[in-house]
């Protein structure tokens, strides 16, 4: 089941009724999420029979770690959660990596349910059933495939995030779009000043354009051995960014650079058209995004960092790119090698 539009939360309880004879379930939710809406969520829960519990942690990334998820599950043994019970995940990409993480390892794996809370982890994180917790070493390094038992995205949570992370979520759906749905690309355009305003008609078909185009392209490839990989657009710049400025650049703004220098890229190995790849930038900026380079970033330790970046293979740098917009190569393996000049140069004009 995936709801997507405001008020799907309150559908929640229902569905889950219907699902789970049990009738046991656990919240899982930062302490910010929870405080703004763990409350009504639980008494909705609770009102339609359900024993509730809610276990939170600390909001951000540095808690999708290991010893938070060990710390949960010594939680879920004092309050005795057993198989029958299922878990909730109810906030941002961190909140569902690491609640769909510990869904899936505890008695072997519970269900979970994903209750996204970010734009971000409604068009990105939620969907495609990837989990797992960072190692100091690298992100993601510990995890598991385990696919939600259904997804709400309720856009009424999105009139409390901040801006900036509204921005990491605009980032995402123009990268789907750009990668794989030019007519989404076309309705982002002709919408973005509602969308930039929240409006939430156009959030809602925003959103669940952008699920549906990445379920689709998940069923495919669900482990990520060839297509799945052109959900990668503009990410090997965007984690290139992210880790030369030390995780100051946040992830959207990096994911908006990543895009606009991938796009050019484009136009060199694929044949991307230029006047495309203009296109993708004037359309991150209407939705809000920066392009600016941020000041203190060195470009060539950008590059230096893309080498290092988790698909390439021996020291070729590979960057999934499309061949026109909403379309990417369609052989099997859509990612192209980059000679390390032309990713330096595309860095570079990102400076101008
Ligand atoms: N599993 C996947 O396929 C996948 C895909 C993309 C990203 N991710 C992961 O997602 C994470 C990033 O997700 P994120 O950007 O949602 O980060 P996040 O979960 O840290 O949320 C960002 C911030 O917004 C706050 N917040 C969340 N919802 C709110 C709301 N409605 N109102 C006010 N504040 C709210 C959170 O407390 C947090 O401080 C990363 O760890 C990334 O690796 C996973």
């Amino acid at each position: 089941v995936v709801r997507v539009g405001p008020g799907a939360l309150r559908l929640l309880p229902g569905d889950l009724a219907a699902r789970l004879p049990e009738r046991d379930v656990v919240v899982v939710s930062d302490a910010t999420v929870a405080r703004l809406h763990g409350r009504a969520l639980v008494l909705s829960l609770r009102a339609a029979g359900f024993r509730t519990r809610l276990l939170t942690f600390p909001a951000g990334e540095r808690s999708k770690t290991r010893t938070v998820k060990a710390r949960l599950e010594d939680r879920l043994l004092a309050l005795a959660v057993g198989r029958d019970a299922a878990l909730v995940a109810l906030g941002g990409g961190v909140t569902g990596d690491l609640a769909g993480f510990l869904a899936s390892t505890w008695h072997r794996g519970v269900p979970v349910v994903q209750a996204p809370t970010t734009l971000l982890a409604m068009v990105d994180a939620a969907i495609g059933g990837k989990t797992g917790v960072n190692l100091p070493a690298a992100k993601n390094l510990v995890g598991t495939f385990h696919q939600p038992a259904a997804v709400y995205a309720d856009v009424s949570v999105l009139s409390t995030l901040p801006r900036s992370e509204m921005a990491s979520g605009f980032a995402e759906i123009v990268k789907i779009a750009a990668a794989a749905d030019r007519s989404l690309f076309e309705w982002l355009e002709s919408h973005a000043a509602e969308l930039r305003r929240g409006n939430a008609r156009a959030l809602e078909h925003a959103i669940a354009a952008a699920i549906a185009r990445k379920a689709a392209v998940v069923t495919r490839d669900e482990r990520e051995t060839g297509r799945r990989a052109i959900l990668n657009l503009g990410h090997t710049v965007a984690h290139a960014v992210e880790a030369a400025s030390g995780w100051r650049v946040g992830h959207g703004a990096a994911v908006a650079l990543g895009l606009v220098a991938e796009c050019r890229l484009a136009t060199r190995a694929t044949g991307f058209p230029a006047s495309s790849a203009s296109r993708v930038a004037r359309l991150l900026e209407a939705l809000g995004a920066s392009l600016a380079w941020p000041r203190s970033l060195d470009p060539s330790r950008v590059a230096e960092a893309a080498r290092h970046d988790k698909k390439n293979r021996r020291e070729t740098i590979r960057c999934a790119l499309p061949v026109a917009l909403g379309r990417m190569p369609a052989s099997s393996d859509p990612t192209v090698a980059i000679p390390e000049k032309d990713l330096r140069d595309a860095i570079r004009a990102l400076l101008v």
